[in-house]
């Protein structure tokens, strides 16, 4: 299955693509999260993306592209996958139709988490996760059971992201509505579109997704 997470910050894609991803046994293709390891890794891609990265606006579509080709040739793919921010601009979809058709691949379900813009910059801003695992949490809105102590792998090192701030978290809303809110019409043309309500606790979200991911696949 191929399935589309679409969403400003902080609506919750990384932390739903997560729980689909122990559930159902799909793979979460975040390309944040690959761009992140780019610009800690310092390969050139990485280098040109820091500074788009830290001011909340877009990287360039060539090298999210290239980025997200690379690990889409990687067998554990196979079996299905959660784009997890992407693609995040008309360039990116068009791409990716061509990439999933090569592949004899189509999307499944293109998912808008629906949100309000206010409610995501304290989401935002509150975010913290597991510097061992990657599991997310929130100052308010998920605390582990144990206070700095990671509930999945008990590590006790935790980092904040250096695009996590209010005013980046603006910049960051801008781009999604100038850049990325559009595709809710491709995809909505191409029949593939979901509408979620994201604003409920995230297991309600979860369940909803759930029902989603299990009429699709
Ligand atoms: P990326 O890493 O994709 O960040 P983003 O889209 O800004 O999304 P976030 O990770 O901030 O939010 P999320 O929706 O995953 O929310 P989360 O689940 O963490 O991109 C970062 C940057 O990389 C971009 O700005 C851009 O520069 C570049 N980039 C990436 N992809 C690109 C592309 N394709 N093209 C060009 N550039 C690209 O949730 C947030 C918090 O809220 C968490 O603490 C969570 O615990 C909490 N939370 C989640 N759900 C709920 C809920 N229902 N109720 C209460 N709290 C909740
Ligand atoms: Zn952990």
């Amino acid at each position: 299955a191929v399935l589309i997470l679409l969403g400003p910050p902080g609506a919750g894609k990384g932390t739903q693509a997560r729980m689909l991803e122990d559930e159902y046994g799909l793979v979460q293709l975040s390309t944040g999260d690959l761009l992140r390891a780019a610009v800690a890794a310092g390969t050139d891609a990485g280098k040109a993306a820091k500074a788009v990265m830290e001011a909340g606006e877009l990287v360039s579509d060539d090298i999210v592209l290239a980025i997200l080709q690379d690990r889409m040739q990687e067998p554990d793919t196979k079996a299905g996958v959660i784009l997890d921010g992407f693609p995040r601009t008309t360039v990116q979809a068009e791409a990716l139709d061509g990439l999933l058709q090569a592949n004899g691949q189509k999307i499944d379900a293109a998912i808008s988490l629906e949100v309000e813009d206010e409610a995501m910059v304290e989401r935002v801003s509150g975010r913290y996760t597991c510097a061992n695992c990657g599991e997310g949490y929130h100052d308010t809105f998920k605390t582990p059971k144990v206070d700095g102590v990671c509930d999945k792998c008990g590590g006790t090192e935790m980092k904040r992201r250096a695009d996590d701030n209010a005013e980046t978290v603006r910049s960051r809303l801008a781009a999604y509505h100038a850049q990325t809110a559009p595709l809710i019409g491709y995809y909505e043309a191409q029949g593939v579109l979901q509408r979620v309500d994201a604003m409920g606790e995230i297991q309600t979200v979860a369940d909803d997704l759930g029902r989603i991911v299990k009429a699709a696949s």
